[in-house]
């Protein structure tokens, strides 16, 4: 379903004193329809850059990303942007991915009636209305703006709007680290349901290992913007080969 290969990005910057970073290197994995590939490593090994050039919102160096079959490289702007009814992302920060002018609902709307998705207003809110109903929300969240919910109702809302969607393929990049241990857990569940019920395929980004043992069929391990290890999540845990993953797993250990 998500296939990406020989993925490539380097960052330059700073003007007087440039500072390079290789962020991504060489990396290259596959996700079969109604899996789950859990992206581990440590701070700035790269995981987010992975995300972003899968989004197509930054570009790869060099490398190839394929949706179902279809090479995402190759299309242009608009394209891409049919595209995004097929595949969506979750980020880390949820009141940064609300528009903090619009009200709750129209932030949900607005990418329905885009991607022609239901075939009027009423059928729209009744579905937000469905999803707001599995993710443990009520509907009078719709008039506020993003500064007057908390964060994980903010973190609820944008897994709404990405499900409305219907996507394909769902990256998770760290969906739950900005919230506290009882919502995290519920956050998750909610994930893995909808995961189970859809059919989905999702790529789950984190730094923690425990999560993603819970969570995830396959493990990547990823340091200094290289997948080091790769393998079934017993595997990964019981058997690790790499020092790098060794270490990661020592430390899961200890909790
Ligand atoms: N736009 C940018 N310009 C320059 N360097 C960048 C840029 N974005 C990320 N980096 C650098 O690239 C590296 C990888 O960053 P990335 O955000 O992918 O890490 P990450 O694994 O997601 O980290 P975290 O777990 O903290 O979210 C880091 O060293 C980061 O400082
Ligand atoms: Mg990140």
């Amino acid at each position: 379903m998500l296939k990406v290969e020989n993925l490539n990005k380097h960052y330059c910057s700073g003007i007087i004193r440039k500072h390079h970073v290789n962020a991504v290197k060489n990396v290259s994995f596959e996700i079969q329809k109604g899996n789950i590939l859990g992206l581990v490593g440590n701070s700035g090994c790269g995981k987010s850059t992975v995300a972003r050039l899968i989004m197509r919102l930054i570009e790869p160096d060099s490398g190839k990303i394929f949706l179902d079959g279809i090479d995402l490289m190759g299309l242009s702007y608009q394209k891409m942007k049919e595209q995004l009814t097929n595949i969506q992302i979750i980020f880390q920060h949820p009141e940064s991915s609300l528009d903090p002018h619009k009200k709750i609902l129209s932030s949900l709307l607005e990418p329905m009636e885009i991607h022609g998705i239901g075939s009027c207003k009423e059928e729209r809110i009744a579905k937000i209305e469905e999803l707001f109903d599995l993710v443990g929300l009520k509907n009078n969240l719709f008039t506020r703006f993003p500064h007057q919910i908390s964060g994980g109702e903010a973190q609820r809302i944008i897994i709404s709007r990405a499900m409305a969607l219907n996507p394909k393929v769902l990256i998770l990049d760290e969906p739950t680290s900005m919230l506290d241990v009882s919502i995290q857990a519920h956050v998750m569940n909610i994930l893995k349901d909808l995961q189970k019920k859809r059919d989905m395929t999702y790529l789950f980004i984190s730094h923690d290992l425990e999560v993603l043992s819970w969570f995830c069929d396959e493990i990547h391990v990823m340091n200094k913007g290289e997948i080091v290890e790769r393998g079934s999540k017993d595997k990964i845990i019981n058997d690790p080969q790499n020092p790098f993953t060794k270490e990661l797993v020592d430390c899961f250990c200890k909790f």
